[in-house]
């Protein structure tokens, strides 16, 4: 059973209990799922599923059999989800990190007045890291709490401590998320990349703590070291750009030298990774910044100088590109933005320390990493650097500003700003496609210990029905008609959200009870092998909302080859979208998606404007409240849930 770490917190202000991640119960689940796919398959298709899924929850069926395991794993352990979720979202997944898993947040365009400008950023961003660091080490980060729908719940805070202590370690079949304990002295430097060579930037020299000073001293040596093309050494970084299988193979064959072995040992146990980049030769602009971020450009740009294993990677570009590239599987984008967000307001609000002395008189020379190849090993570093490319060349991605208006203008329809946008994705998908396609929209479940998250299925029936309103069946349908629909999608929107925040989504619970069949060896029961199933786990529309109170912007790649990557920030005024894609899918255009959207935002607008009798705000609250989720039935609360007891079962946050 895994048991969370109970440490003690030193200067904790609040203390509070927070419940376990419930079981939902499993006919509710199941009819949900049933209702999120009716209208996205075939009848003939419905017709088969429906009677798999009937005969899995039928009394005394396979289904009653793993819930009731599952209920017995949710009673011994803090998150009976956390594992198989961590496991299914990324450990197993095989494809290359950069574009396919890793985010990144793109700060605004610097300018730098010449190399020591940005190295005069870097040192200052790294003492902001520091910083930050030693507010997680010392335990006295605020708490985090909800905010829009079911605003005020404490929030898990477990995700901050996974920001620099983890390392995705690559393996043959499923990686390894490594945790270093919190403040351990082996976690005392960073690594430095500069043009594709790794350093060493130890951050106590002596028992002293590096300065800004001396930070920037350090950068200096490296850049100048970095330069010395004599001791370069192989592009390493390209590797970890690769499959999960090729990098763990090639990892295979590095390790069997002592002195790669050393070598990855440091890298792995690093707090960070900064990058300084040359400039990268790219006119620099939103999107070209936020490709650069996701993938580095490719080798011949800034794609080897990376280390993508690594959870924090901040990038520092000559030419004012700057930005986080994210190994996720330790957070979610909110910590990631908390994060950045608190070093940017660092770098804004705090004056650099540059005037202040050093604090070591001399500083020893940052160790560059070494490492020993073979031609096996060159011939890998040529096929990553290939597969890498091919990558680069494939990304189709679109970064655009809605300027017509933000979310003030949504909420003064008393819309919920969330959903009223993922119906707007939905229209533009309807337009681009003609279909609407299983949808993922990423619901945190912090508010549960060590919670993650869940999925929203915003392909509800409701939104089809909004979307043929304002296509196929336009001129048929009154403008009053068309407004109908669009409230009901947004309260169909908002329930489902609801639904999934309060732990009752369907995504964790089918996989808990298909992970938990497998724990017991039994065959894979017949829902989880039904194309249905299979096909509504292809998130052709990923979209996810990441929020920010300063100005940057997060950015991920599509999670099927014939899909769409959409994060979205909806600010006051404006709406920012970054979308992508795969130029190799005839299916989608990134450009042709973001104008489809644009226009649907314009006509969603002359629709609420055209209608003068918004429902109110209370009469849609009710409505939330009657809730019936995506499901024909009322959904439970967790706090009617057996699982969650705020007494003998409570758990106490730790930290
Ligand atoms: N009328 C007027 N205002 C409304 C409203 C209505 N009917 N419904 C909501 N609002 C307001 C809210 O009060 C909130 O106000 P604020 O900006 O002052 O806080 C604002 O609109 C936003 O609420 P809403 O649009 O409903 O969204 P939300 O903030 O509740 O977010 C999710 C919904 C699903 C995005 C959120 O719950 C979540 O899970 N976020 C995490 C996503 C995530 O993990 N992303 C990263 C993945 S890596």
């Amino acid at each position: 059973m895994p048991i969370p770490e109970r440490e003690t917190p030193k200067g904790r202000r609040e203390s509070y209990v927070l419940p376990k991640v419930p079981v939902p119960p499993l006919k509710q689940s199941l009819d949900m799922y049933l209702s999120s796919i009716k209208h996205l398959v075939k009848e003939e298709q419905y017709r088969k599923t429906k009677s798999i899924v009937e005969k899995f929850g039928e009394p005394g069926g396979t289904g009653e059999l793993l819930q009731k395991k599952l209920v017995e794993k949710s009673d011994n352990t803090y998150n009976w989800v956390y594992d198989y979720w961590l496991e299914d979202m990324y450990l197993n997944q095989r494809l290359a990190l950069p574009v396919n898993s890793n985010p990144a947040m793109v700060f605004p365009k610097q300018n730098f007045t010449d190399r020591k400008d940005s190295l005069r950023f870097a040192a200052h961003l790294i003492t902001g890291v520091l910083e930050y660091k030693e507010r997680i080490d010392t335990r006295t980060l605020p708490v985090d709490f909800s905010r829009g729908q079911l605003a005020g719940t404490p929030l898990c805070m477990k995700q901050y401590y996974r920001l620099f202590n983890t390392y995705r370690l690559p393996g043959l079949k499923r990686d390894t998320l490594v945790i270093h304990k919190t403040g351990s002295t082996e976690q005392e430097h960073i690594i430095v990349a500069c043009k594709n060579q790794f350093f060493v930037l130890d951050l106590v020299v002596k028992e002293k703590k590096l300065k800004e000073m001396d930070i920037l001293t350090q950068l200096e040596k490296i850049v100048k070291m970095a330069e010395n093309t004599e001791e370069r050494q192989p592009p390493i970084g390209l590797l970890t750009s690769d499959g999960r299988t090729e990098w763990a193979q090639a990892r295979d064959v590095l390790i069997k030298d002592s002195v790669n072995r050393e070598s990855l040992a440091v890298i792995e146990k690093c707090l960070c990774v900064v990058c300084l980049d040359d400039p990268s030769g790219m006119e620099v602009g939103d999107t070209s910044r936020a490709l650069l971020m996701l993938h580095g450009g490719g080798h011949e740009k800034m794609g080897a100088n990376r280390w993508y294993d690594k959870p924090m990677q901040f990038v520092v570009g000559e030419d004012g590109v700057c930005g986080t590239v994210c190994e996720h599987s330790p957070f979610e984008g909110i910590v990631l933005v908390a994060c950045t967000e608190y070093l940017m307001k660092f770098m804004t609000g705090s004056p650099s320390k540059m005037g202040r002395a050093t604090s070591v008189s001399e500083l020893p020379t940052p160790g560059r990493l070494l490492w020993e190849t073979t031609p096996h090993i060159q011939g890998l570093l040529k096929a990553s650097a290939g597969r890498l490319q091919r990558l680069v060349r494939d990304l189709d991605m679109d970064v655009h500003k809605f300027q017509v208006y933000g979310k003030e203008f949504i909420k003064k329809q008393k819309m919920s700003p969330d959903a009223y946008i993922q119906v707007a994705l939905q229209l533009a998908f309807y337009r681009c496609n003609g279909r609407l396609v299983s949808t993922y929209e990423s619901a945190s479940i912090r508010r549960f210990h060590e919670g993650r998250v869940d999925n929203i299925r915003s392909a509800t029936p409701e939104a089809l029905a909004f979307v043929k309103a304002m296509t196929d069946e336009k001129a048929s349908l009154s403008d009053s008609e068309k407004i109908q629909r669009l409230w009901d999608a947004i309260k169909a929107q908002t329930n489902y959200t609801i639904a999934a925040i309060t732990g009752m989504g369907i995504d964790n619970h089918l996989l808990g009870l298909r992970e938990i069949s497998r724990e017991l060896q039994m065959e894979v029961p017949e829902i989880f092998t039904d194309e249905t199933y299979v096909a509504s786990n292809q998130f052709i529309l990923s979209t996810s909302q990441v929020p920010t109170t300063v100005e940057m912007f997060c950015c991920y790649g599509p999670v099927v080859p014939n899909g769409y990557g959409c994060c979205y920030n909806p600010q006051s005024d404006h709406l920012l979208f970054s979308v992508t894609s795969f130029h190799g899918s005839t299916e989608t255009c990134s450009a042709v998606f973001i104008r489809a959207l644009d226009e649907g935002l314009v006509e969603m607008r002359d629709l609420c404007k055209k209608s003068n009798k918004p429902q109110s705000n209370a009469a849609a609250l009710k409505t939330v409240e009657k809730s019936q989720g995506a499901g024909s039935k009322p959904l439970s609360t967790p706090r009617e849930n057996r699982e969650i007891s705020h007494t003998e079962e409570a758990l106490r946050c730790p930290y």
